[in-house]
């Protein structure tokens, strides 16, 4: 698959909350959204006159009949902010589809659950829209500190069973996302992306219990394209670049 530098208009652009945006963005002609990926990601150029390198944000959903691709922003530092007040109208530049993707299950019986925590529930949205599409029953656990930074729920709710974990217990179950009741039901298929803690957490439960599981991770970032060696994770295959042979890493091969 091709890696593309292509302007794209910002169509739309909401505040979800104050600190988390969805951004809308309408594929410019020639632009093949539809050979995106679910886990892929995309590099912004953001001309604030500050921020030199692309920001890495992952593929959020994809409208292949409409030509929209969407990302779910959160407010982290200079270059998130400026993507986050850039108007409806304005054009960026994005390196993409860039990492691999999810392995979608070949059983469409098996039983999936997609687990998110903060924004790393992301790329969870456009997974859970392939696996609807091939039949496959989906379920999402997405977590966060409280009810108000529980994100696109109502679109996930569109997609499959949505179960809920916060800190505060202001929605779903009180307490860490591995100790949600729905992890005591029978999974075979775990897809998770999150903080590094939560992840570690996720991992060790499917280690423990025998649960097949990729993560996604979000490694610090430069160039996007296997060239600067900035994002390399330590693997049981040696070092690997996050940013072309992952994001997604199945857990048996991290050194966690
Ligand atoms: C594969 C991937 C997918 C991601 N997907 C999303 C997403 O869908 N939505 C989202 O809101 N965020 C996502 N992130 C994180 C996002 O890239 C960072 O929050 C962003 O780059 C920070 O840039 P900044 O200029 O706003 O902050 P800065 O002011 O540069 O830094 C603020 C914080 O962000 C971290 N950071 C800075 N540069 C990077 C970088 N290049 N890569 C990762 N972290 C960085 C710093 O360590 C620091 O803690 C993703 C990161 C990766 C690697
Ligand atoms: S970001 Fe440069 S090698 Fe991955």
């Amino acid at each position: 698959m091709g890696k593309y530098l292509n302007d794209f208009i910002i169509t739309k652009t909401i505040g979800l909350t104050q600190k988390y945006q969805l951004i809308e963005l309408h594929a410019t002609d020639g632009a093949r959204i539809e050979e995106i990926k679910p886990g892929q990601f995309v590099q912004i150029k953001i001309d604030n006159g500050t921020t030199f390198l692309r920001r890495p944000i992952s593929i959020h959903d994809v409208d292949i009949e409409n030509r929209i691709v969407k990302l779910l922003v959160c407010r982290n530092g200079n270059g998130t902010n400026t993507l986050c007040d850039m108007p409806a109208g304005a054009v960026i530049n994005l390196m993409w589809p860039l990492g691999n993707s999810f392995s979608i299950p070949a059983d469409n019986n098996d039983s999936v659950l997609l687990v998110g925590g903060g924004v790393g529930v992301a790329p969870l949205l456009y997974l859970g829209k392939i696996l609807k599409n091939r039949n496959i029953n989906v379920n999402f656990l997405l977590a966060a500190r409280t009810a108000s930074d529980l994100l696109q729920l109502d679109t996930f709710k569109t997609l499959g069973n949505v179960y809920l974990s916060t800190d505060d217990g202001s929605a779903g179950e009180k307490g860490l996302i591995t100790q949600n009741s729905v992890l005591d039901r029978p999974v075979k298929h775990i897809f998770c992306c999150g903080p590094m803690p939560m992840m570690k957490a996720v991992a060790k439960l499917c280690h423990e219990r025998g649960i097949d599981c990729e993560v996604s991770l979000e490694n610090v970032m430069a160039c996007g394209i296997g060239a600067c060696l900035c994002c390399v994770e330590k693997t049981v295959k040696g070092n690997r670049c996050v940013c072309t042979e992952g994001p997604v890493f199945n857990i048996d091969e991290l050194t966690w």
